[in-house]
């Protein structure tokens, strides 16, 4: 089927209390996995890309393996901007055909994140297309994204924020970080059920590679719907990819490496969507 947007993938989590996995693509072999992984358990499925892997190989790049994979799946897929830094990077991914866009303006002041992600909404919802904004700051490094220690949500700006924006979801900071935790990362679930109790659209994670399922599954019953993991499927792709290498030295056929890479991914993929409960949740 053709890519779809994620508003109803994530109303529909929400009603069904489960979420629905995004997950970071670097190459045709992760799009391939992660639809195939999908496909496989019958989920609805968020492929996403950040600014710096558009930058990589450009928006149209990656769009047209999305749509080949939705195409020929029979799972709902949605192609997010993940992190878009710019009401410029916004517009160019969804003049291209993206179904789901994020406007991070989590690094400005309340106001100006007010502003930028509205001026967002307006433009796409003409289109239909789905917004997610982010408030707090989600930290760690991830690319050229840096989070710096992070700020957490604040639940009656977040309600604020939400009023005078009109966006489709919402990040939230509540202790995650993006790219490889140091120690066990600490979560303020309780701050996460004082959003919930105030705003009524689907939440989002960040920053969920290194998290412990079981915290995964405590923020998707208070109101988490789309599960964010990047970090750990560059490394199971990074893996597969040295395996093949490490054992032999003579292997010159991309094919042969990247295979593996893909395999390990969709080994993840597969894991994260029954974290997330979403198998057999596709219509
Ligand atoms: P991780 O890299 O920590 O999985 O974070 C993913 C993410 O939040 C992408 O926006």
């Amino acid at each position: 089927m053709a890519l779809v947007t994620t508003k109803q993938m994530l109303l529909d989590a929400q009603k069904g209390n489960y979420a629905v996995g995004a997950f970071n693509v670097e190459n045709m072999e992760m799009v391939m996995a992660v639809v195939s992984a999908a496909e496989e358990l019958n989920s609805p499925v968020i492929l996403q890309t950040t600014p710096s892997t558009v930058k990589y190989a450009d928006l149209e790049y990656f769009l047209a393996n999305a749509k080949v994979a939705a195409q020929n799946a029979s799972v709902p897929v949605a192609m997010h901007l993940d992190h878009g830094s710019s009401f410029e990077l916004a517009m160019s991914a969804f003049r291209a055909g993206y179904t789901s866009i994020m406007i991070d303006g989590s690094h400005s002041e309340f106001e100006e994140n007010i502003r930028i992600t509205k001026s967002v909404v307006d433009v796409c919802k003409c289109a239909k297309i789905p917004v997610e904004a982010e408030l707090g700051k989600v930290g760690g490094k991830e690319d050229d994204l840096d989070g710096g220690d992070g700020g957490y949500t604040d639940p009656q700006e977040a309600l604020e924020f939400v009023q005078k924006t009109g966006v489709d979801s919402l990040a939230v900071a509540i202790g995650t970080a993006h790219g490889v935790y140091k120690g066990e990362p600490k979560l303020d679930i309780d701050r996460l059920a004082e959003i919930r109790k105030v705003v009524d659209i689907p939440l989002v994670l960040h920053g969920t590679s290194g998290v412990p399922d079981e915290t995964v599954t405590k923020c998707i019953e208070r109101g988490i719907c789309k599960v964010n993991y990047a970090t750990d499927l560059r490394i199971a792709f990074s893996k597969g990819v040295k395996e093949v290498l490490d054992k032999d030295h003579d292997v010159i056929d991309p094919k042969k490496y990247n295979a593996v890479g893909r395999e390990y991914v969709k080994e993840y993929v597969k894991s994260k969507i029954i974290v997330c409960k979403s198998d057999e949740k596709a219509k």
